[in-house]
This record gives structure tokens, sequence and C-alpha cells, in this order.
């Protein structure tokens, strides 16, 4: 066998425990697919001190993970340090600046700077592998990158955060509120005790704004992403969607058009029948769109040491073998810098529910509103009757531009009937 590939590892918590446990069990299998030896050659993470899982006795140890980057006697830099800025980007720019690959499951990182540290690696004649990423143990960057290569892609979703497809499923499981099964997913360790990024939707932002750049060959540009988290989901609207045919998915939408590239993360109705609607609990899904393949659905779990390290190290077998691929498809100096279009031009149907007292009256007001937007109704629903008191309305609509259904909102919010701002849930037609 020829010269051994010598990996140096930053960051040894759940991912990159996970990735060390991997290379140990599987040493020979990855020696064997790579056609040569993976040596752990040094790590680095906070605390000398804690249990990691492997034997670390004979593998150098840096205190500073950016030198431990720069080291000449390594080949690649897999970082799992995570987060935007600080370490990780020191890191990941010290290993491109000396010459050396680098694996990341960093999206923070990417969703900010992919587009500069695409440049950098490629100038520098290294490469970036991301597959952990994006949907864990989903090889959807693999497939993106290699698998559909030779399709033009019109539109690619998800199912991106393994937290929040939890908490929705369990909602409509049990049908108890959002705040409840949060605490569960936090006890049983789906969730952050700081739940912020998953469930206000950055983190899937973050996966969708690199999923967009890869698909459709721009610029990665997560501020153009249109992010709406789940908090506001309620096990009403839950049970409605149901009843309407549909399941209710926080999912990332990326598509593209003449005029510029749509991003959107928020909570949708899907039909019971799409394929996404039945990706449940902590799984992921990603969902593309080629113009020759068709379309394709890759399901997994998304998150975890297991999946996570498990796409790490299909990164290192094909830096192993020799593999080397622009980051996001195409060369980083032609990506291109696509207009991204504002979430008040998108083209949807609407779910809208509102509380309102059962009065006369109430809902031709409604319809007014709906009418002076030119907004047509596709169906409504009113359970029961408690004259004088609040009832929930249910309408959908037939597609209407985003803006004219938000100004129709506002004014049937101002109606002294309707008693709580309405809630509106955008439809997806999968
Ligand atoms: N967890 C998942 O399921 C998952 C899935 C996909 C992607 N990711 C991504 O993978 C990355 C790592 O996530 P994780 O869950 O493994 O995080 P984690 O469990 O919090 O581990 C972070 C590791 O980084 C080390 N560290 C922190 N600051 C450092 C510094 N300045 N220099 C060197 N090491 C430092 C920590 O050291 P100590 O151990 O000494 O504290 C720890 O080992 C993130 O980018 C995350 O978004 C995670």
């Amino acid at each position: 066998m020829s010269e051994s590939l010598k990996i140096a590892v930053a960051g040894l918590g759940t991912v990159g425990a996970g990735t060390l446990r991997l290379i140990h069990e599987h040493g020979e299998l990855i020696s064997a697919r790579c056609g040569r030896p993976i040596m752990l050659s040094a790590v680095s993470a906070r605390d000398r001190r804690k249990d990691r899982p492997v034997d670390l006795s004979a593998v150098r140890w840096f205190e500073d993970a950016v030198a431990m980057a720069a080291d000449p006697e390594v080949d690649v830099v897999i970082e799992l340090i995570g987060g935007a800025e600080g370490a990780a980007k020191a890191v990941i720019e010290s290993a491109i600046a000396a010459r050396h690959h680098v694996i990341t499951a960093n999206k923070a990182l990417l969703a900010h700077h992919g587009a500069e540290l695409a440049r950098a690696a490629e100038a520098a004649g290294v490469t970036i592998g991301y597959e952990a990423a994006v949907a864990g143990g989903i090889p959807i960057i693999k497939s993106l990158r290699e698998g559909l290569a030779a399709n033009s892609i019109g539109r690619i979703y998800g199912i991106l955060n393994g937290t929040c497809n939890f908490i929705l499923s369990t909602m409509r499981e049990t049908g108890r509120e959002f705040a409840e099964v949060l605490a569960e997913a936090q006890k049983l360790g789906y969730a952050e005790a700081d739940p912020g990024f998953d469930i206000d939707g950055i983190d899937a932002a973050h996966k969708l704004a690199i999923l967009t750049a890869l698909a459709f060959g721009c610029e990665v540009n997560f501020d153009g992403v249109h992010i709406e988290g789940i908090r506001e989901v309620s096990a009403l609207d839950i049970s409605y969607a149901g009843e309407l045919g549909y399941r209710i998915k926080l999912l990332g939408i990326a598509s593209r058009a003449d005029s510029g590239v749509e991003q959107r993360v928020y909570p949708c109705l899907v039909a019971k029948d799409s394929p996404v609607a039945a990706v449940e609990g902590v799984f992921n899904a990603v969902v593309a769109e080629g113009d020759f393949a068709g379309t394709i659905m890759a399901e997994g779990q998304g998150a975890g040491a297991g999946p996570t390290a498990s796409a790490v190290v299909a990164d290192l077998i094909d830096i192993a073998r020799g593999s080397a691929l622009p980051t996001f498809a195409v060369p980083a100096k032609d990506l291109v810098r696509a207009p991204s279009l504002p979430i008040e031009r998108h083209v949807g149907c609407h779910y809208v529910r509102l509380m309102v007292v059962d009065r006369p009256g109430v809902i031709a007001d409604v319809a007014a509103a709906l009418r002076d937007e030119e907004i047509s109704l596709e169906a409504m629903l009113q359970r029961g009757r408690a004259p004088g008191e609040a009832v929930p309305v249910v309408i959908t609509t037939h597609e209407t531009e985003d803006a004219a259904m938000t100004r129709a909102l506002e004014r049937i919010g101002t109606l002294d009937t309707v008693l709580e701002p309405p809630r509106r849930i955008r439809i997806e037609t999968l």
C-alpha cells in the first residue's frame, strides 16, 4: 500500500468522538477503500483531561487547533468545533493556507463564508468536504455534486432539521402543544437547552443556503433566506391541517426562476400523501428535482454521532482516493451572485385560521378583505356554534402573491370580531 494519509481532528465532541470511533472500528475497511492507510496524526479540543472514546496516548495533542491545522506533517484537517466565526474559521483558514485538505460538518460557517472559503481552497489546490454539514448521514452533497451533475435542478427542498421534525410529528401524534413537546425533546436529547437555532429555523436555513449554492451554482447567500420557525405552530392548526388532508412540516425550499433564486424556511402544509409527509420523528429528507433524472428523494438520520461521522469519513475516503471536486460543483470563480427573490413576491396557496366572535356578518367582512386583494377561497371550515363566543374559522385559498395575503391579513386582524392575530401557514405543492 502507498503512503498513509495523515489526519488532524479539531473538536472531539459529539461528531469528533464519533469520527474517531468510526476510524478506529473500521480502520481496515476504510484503508482498503482508500487504497492507503489512514493515520490519526494529531487532535485538538478545549480540555485535554476529558475522557475520549479512543486511546489518544500515541496521538499528538495540540492546545492550539489553529497551529495544528498548519502543521506540516498533516494532509487533511477535520474541523468539528462548530460556530460561524472564531476558532472553527481560523482552523479552516489556517489549513487552507498550509495547503491541507479540509473536512467540516460546520453548516453555520459555510452558510456565512462558503463562497470565500471555496475560492481560497481552490486557489490553494485543496478540497473542502462538507457532506456532514447538510442532513447528517444522508449523502446529499455527493448526490448533487456528482450523481445529478448532468441535471439542471429547478427546485430543491427538504426536512433539514430533525429537532423540528420530531416536535411537529410528536405534536400531531399526541395532540400536545409545542412547549410541552419541546420540553420532552430536550429531555430526550433531541433539542439543545437553548433550542433557538433549531426551532427558529436558523439551522435549516444554514443547510438550505448550502444546498442552494450547490444546486444552482450561485454564491452561498444566507441573508437571502426567508426564515420562520415553528414556535407559533399550535395543536389546533395541526389538527385542522389533518382534517384538510395535510401535515405541517418545517421545510427548507429553494427554487430558481429567470429573475433569481427563492430560498425559504417555514412551517408549511404538505399533502398527506406527499413523500416528505411520511418522514417523521428526527429523520431528515431532501428532494431534488432534476430535469433529466426527475425527482429524487433521500431520507435518513440528519444528526447524531454515527450518521455525521459516516459523512465525515466518506469525505476522507474521497480525498484519500484523490478526488478533487469544486466545492459547490462549479469552480468558485464561476459562482454567480443570483438576485434573491423576496418572500413578498412568492406565489402560493395559504391556510388561515381566525378566532372570531360567532355572530352574523363576520365571514362577510373577512371575505371582503380577501376579495379586495383578489384572493379566492378554496375551502372554509367552521365547526360548532357558540353565539357570542370565540370560534375558530379556517380558510384555504387558491394561489396568490404573498404580499397580497399579508395585506389582507393585516386588514382582517383589525376587525373587532377577530379576537387574535390571524394565523397563516403557507401550503406547498410538492
Ligand atoms: N451533533 C450533531 O449531531 C451534528 C450533526 C451535523 C453537524 N454537526 C456540526 O458538527 C460540528 C460539531 O458539533 P458537535 O455536536 O460535535 O459539537 P460539540 O459536541 O459541542 O463538540 C465541540 C468540540 O469542539 C471542541 N472545541 C471547542 N472550542 C475549541 C477550540 N477553540 N479549539 C479546539 N477545540 C475546541 C470541544 O472541546 P472539549 O470536548 O474539550 O469541550 C469539543 O470537543 C458543528 O459545526 C455542528 O454544527 C453536528
